[in-house]
């Protein structure tokens, strides 16, 4: 089987590229990840992949004039990686439209709420604030436009009575590392029948 080679963007933890390099270890995942790159050197997740033999690089944009240079060398590290599929996991930085454009169809994101509700930073904070009793996560294209691309999965979660963001964001996390695997499975066989 001819795997797709992933390159993942993280900004910390890392625990949804964690869940992405566990689903590769199976022998018949369509998918590996080739390469792990960083906007902050103290990302966590980014020991976690060197000790698992991936590589890494640290990229921060406050070194670079604009934010399309960043991006351009950005595109080059993950290029020089031969990366075919760019998957952002906690990547908490938003990217310019030539970054954007340029992975087109090859780029997907994790995001911690049923889009299109609740876009942008503070998710768990807004549902509980609108008395939300569903909330969730969705893995989506990305597009210029923020949290704005087409859905391939989504899970949902109940809202408890005396959630905090924090026990919200623990309950839907178990259902993005569910998620997130099978959504680049489906995406690296081009099998997106199931969109909705
Ligand atoms: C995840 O909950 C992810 O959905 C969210 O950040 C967390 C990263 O955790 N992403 C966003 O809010 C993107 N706007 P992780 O580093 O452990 O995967």
């Amino acid at each position: 089987m001819i795997r797709k080679r992933v390159g993942i963007l993280i900004s910390g933890r890392g625990s949804n590229m964690s869940a992405l390099i566990e689903a590769a270890k199976a022998p018949d995942y369509p998918a590996e990840i080739v390469g792990v790159l960083s906007n902050r050197a103290a990302a966590p997740g980014l020991a976690v992949a060197s000790s698992e033999g991936i590589a890494t690089a640290f990229l921060a944009q406050s070194k670079f004039p604009t934010r399309e240079m960043f991006e351009d060398v950005m595109t080059q590290i993950l290029e020089s990686w031969d990366v075919e599929i760019v998957c952002l996991a906690g990547f908490m930085r938003v990217l310019g439209e030539d970054f954007v454009n340029h992975w087109a169809g090859r780029m997907i994101n994790i995001h911690p709420s049923l889009l299109p509700l609740y876009r942008g930073l503070h998710t768990h904070e807004r549902a509980l604030a609108d008395g939300a009793t569903v909330s969730g996560c969705t893995v989506h294209f990305v597009t210029p436009g923020l949290d704005e691309g087409a859905p391939i999965l989504q899970a949902k979660v109940p809202v408890l009575p005396g959630d905090t963001p924090e026990t919200l964001a623990a309950r839907i996390l178990i259902e993005e590392h569910r998620i997130y695997p099978e959504a680049l499975r489906r995406l690296a066989l081009g099998d997106l029948s199931t969109l909705h």
